[in-house]
């Protein structure tokens, strides 16, 4: 079932074969970012995005990047096909992306998560380009706060939402594809990630415009879950040595050893590096089927691939990572305030 990727153009860097690369998705968080930073660690890629510029994609998270933005779904089988047939690979970011969201509407996740992808996975196997599949540690389900275990490559998977559900169906479906059909895919489960351009939905960016605005921060229930936060660039660099150089059919989990950190400790962290008391939050209400941990064992990706993330741990990055993401936000007003009372109202609505 996996062959070893150097035996084709993806053995070499992107950069020495003018590489073109459809990324979907790459005009929302992780996406924009991965187009940003390719463009700078591999000069010489040309970059197609397909994105349908939902209310999570913002066109002008890759202005001043040289790479064309096609604006479409990836649900359209004719639109999909021509890209993939002008590309040399697709990396696949494009989602509905927000647990809460998938838990007031699960349509529009079955429709892009699963059918966007499978739609994505049938151009590809016409053409047999490389195809890499980002994807979540949420598919793994949860972990208790005192199991001692991490997610692996062979962890079973057990998805809580519809969010994850839909993203274990299409991790599925793209195994399928590579055992059934010989699709040359690769898979990255990453754990939550942090850095400019992310949606202020989310927790990270809620909670610095929440200060910036004069808002009280919201954590959810007893805030004792832990999420292995990773910067976004971290993420993003292991993608791109996997599609280089990752053995083809294999799945890479991504995480950066922020495992022991839980969501209280974080809302403490943003408040104290923004200047506040690091009780200046509030309890909402909890989300229901709120998983409990995630953890992330990355031996793999580091050994075979020799990835290691700059923002680790050990050196204190997260604490790094957020104080530069805090900057980004303080510095880009312009691009979140339009966002901001919507969010809130939807929030609002939910106890949160
Ligand atoms: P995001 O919600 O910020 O961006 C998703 C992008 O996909 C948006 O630009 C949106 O317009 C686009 N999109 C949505 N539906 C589409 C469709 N039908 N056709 C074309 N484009 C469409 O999400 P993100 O946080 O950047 O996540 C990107 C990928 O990474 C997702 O697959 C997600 O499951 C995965 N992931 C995210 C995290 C995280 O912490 N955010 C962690 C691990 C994996
Ligand atoms: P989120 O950023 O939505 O990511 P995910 O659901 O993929 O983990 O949430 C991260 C954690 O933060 C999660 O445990 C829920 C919690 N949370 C809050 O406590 N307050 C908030 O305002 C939000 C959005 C999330």
């Amino acid at each position: 079932m996996c062959q070893v990727g150097q035996a084709g153009r993806f053995g070499l860097p992107l950069e020495s074969n003018g590489m073109e690369l459809l990324v979907t998705g790459g005009a929302g968080f992780i996406g924009a970012n991965y187009v940003r930073r390719t463009l700078e660690t591999q000069p010489g890629t040309e970059i197609m995005v397909l994105d349908k510029l939902t209310y999570a994609g913002n066109a002008t998270n890759l202005a001043g990047v040289d790479a064309e933005l096609v604006v479409g779904d990836i649900c359209d089988a004719g639109l999909v096909q021509g890209l993939v047939d002008k590309a040399d690979a697709v990396v696949h970011f494009a989602a509905e992306s927000h647990n809460d969201n998938s838990l007031d509407n699960p349509r529009p996740f079955v429709d892009t998560n699963v059918m966007g992808t499978f739609t994505l996975l049938e151009a590809v196997r016409r053409t047999g380009k490389r195809f890499h599949h980002v994807s979540t540690d949420e598919v793994f389900g949860d972990l208790a706060l005192d199991d001692p275990n991490r997610f692996t490559e062979t962890t079973p998977y057990n998805p809580s939402s519809p969010y994850s559900a839909t993203k274990a169906a299409s991790d599925h479906l793209v195994r399928a594809w590579v055992r059934s059909f010989g699709l040359r895919a690769t898979i990255s489960n990453c754990s939550n990630n942090y850095g400019p351009y992310q949606h202020i939905e989310k927790f990270i960016p809620r909670q610095i415009t929440n200060i910036l605005d004069g808002r009280t921060p919201k954590l959810y229930g007893t805030g004792l879950q832990v999420r292995d936060w990773i910067h976004v660039d971290d993420h993003n660099d292991a993608i791109n040595l996997i599609l280089e150089r990752g053995r083809l059919g294999e799945t890479y989990i991504i995480g950066a050893d922020n495992d022991h950190v839980n969501n209280l400790q974080v809302i403490r962290l943003i408040c104290t590096l923004m200047g506040l008391d690091e009780n200046a939050f509030e309890h909402v209400a909890d989300r229901p089927g709120h998983d409990m941990r995630y953890a992330m064992n990355s031996t793999k990706l580091r050994q075979e691939l020799g990835w290691e993330p700059r923002f680790t741990s050990a050196d204190d990055g997260m604490r790094r990572g957020l104080a530069e993401t805090i900057e980004w936000y303080r510095d880009n007003e312009a691009w979140w305030r339009p966002l901001k009372d919507a969010v809130e109202a939807k929030c609002a609505e939910r106890g949160q």
